[in-house]
């Protein structure tokens, strides 16, 4: 795409050039529209489980703009040799997601494929004054995490059977759970700027916020949650090939401290499927969004600061 001339329109809010999580176009002086889409292979056998993970992580590009998601429709591609049984499933975990977030499923594509895809086209709407972008995050700001990191280290280990049930069913339910809550808690309490933590893994989507905001992130790698069997996953070298090609797109323009180690990096830059918000708040504010969080069925926590832009825009102590 940029080869490709970009595109103005003067209701355009938010385009492609800030690398936001969805679309946002201004249809009226109380109404914006926001656009996103997102479909994937299965992360785990489940046709049930990941109907419901690949609807959750379309649905949180709507989210991570502060918005409510309200029309989706379905984009299947399956092999002929797949049951009916499975694709029903599939779609079943889809529709039960969707309505779960309050939101109508009207349509859809499918379309013959090698290989098995699933995901959602999702449209909200909401007040443009309130829409919350990616590139404005400010200088005294703190940063918190809604969701745990490491799924993508797990689903890595899930497809060689080398994960135990428990490790199993704590990675489905943080990919299954909606970023609703986090997204009422935040648009409650009013914060600066935020995006889900997806395929770019923390660091990766850090730095679009970093960049776009012209901030450099802080990160303190002990205050992050990551599920823990994903460190030792990790040690033993179980890393997916996205999490290499994150640390070698960001290259230099993170700094890590002497004490993080290895494992603890892959973690930071391993591709979350449906992960958390990253959210950057005024610290005057962090104690009644915190305050808002609580109850939140997944783990979340302040792992960092906003400060002036330094030579690299991400560090991690
Ligand atoms: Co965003
Ligand atoms: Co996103
Ligand atoms: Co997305």
């Amino acid at each position: 795409m940029c080869e490709l001339p970009v595109e103005r329109d003067e209701n355009l809010i938010v385009g492609i050039e800030t690398s936001d999580d969805a679309a946002v176009y201004k249809i009226n002086d109380t109404t914006a529209i926001i656009q996103t889409v997102d479909f994937f292979t299965p992360v785990v056998d489940d046709p049930y489980i990941f109907g419901q993970i690949a609807a959750a992580n379309s649905l949180s590009d709507v989210y991570a703009m502060g918005a409510d998601p309200k029309l989706a429709m379905n984009i299947v591609c399956f092999p002929k040799n797949l049951s009916q049984e499975k694709i029903k499933g599939i779609l079943k975990g889809g529709y039960d997601k969707v309505k779960e977030a309050g939101a109508l499923i009207v349509g859809g594509h499918t379309i013959e494929d090698d290989e098995p895809k699933f995901g959602l086209t999702v449209t909200g709407f909401m007040h443009p004054d309130d829409v919350v972008t990616n590139c404005n995050a400010k200088v005294g700001d703190v940063l918190i995490l809604t969701k745990p990191l490491g799924v993508g280290i797990i689903n890595t280990a899930i497809k060689a059977d080398m994960v135990d049930d428990e490790t199993y069913k704590k990675a489905i339910k943080i990919m299954m759970t909606l970023n609703k809550f986090a997204k009422d808690a935040m648009m409650k309490v009013g914060i600066h700027s935020c995006t889900d933590v997806t395929g770019f893994g923390l660091l990766g989507h850090g730095l679009e916020m970093a960049e776009g905001s012209d901030v450099t992130l802080k990160f303190n790698s002990q205050d992050i949650p990551i599920i823990k069997e994903a460190l030792s996953l990790a040690d033993m070298g179980i890393i997916p090939a996205g999490a290499y090609s994150n640390r070698c797109f960001i290259g230099t323009k993170v700094s890590f401290g002497e004490n993080v180690s290895q494992q603890l990096s892959d973690c930071l830059y391993d591709p979350q499927t449906s992960g958390g918000l990253l959210i950057s708040v005024a610290k005057e504010k962090e104690d009644v969004l915190l305050k808002a969080l609580a109850g939140s069925s997944t783990e979340y926590a302040v792992i960092g600061e906003v400060i002036q832009k330094q030579k690299h825009m991400i560090i991690v102590e």
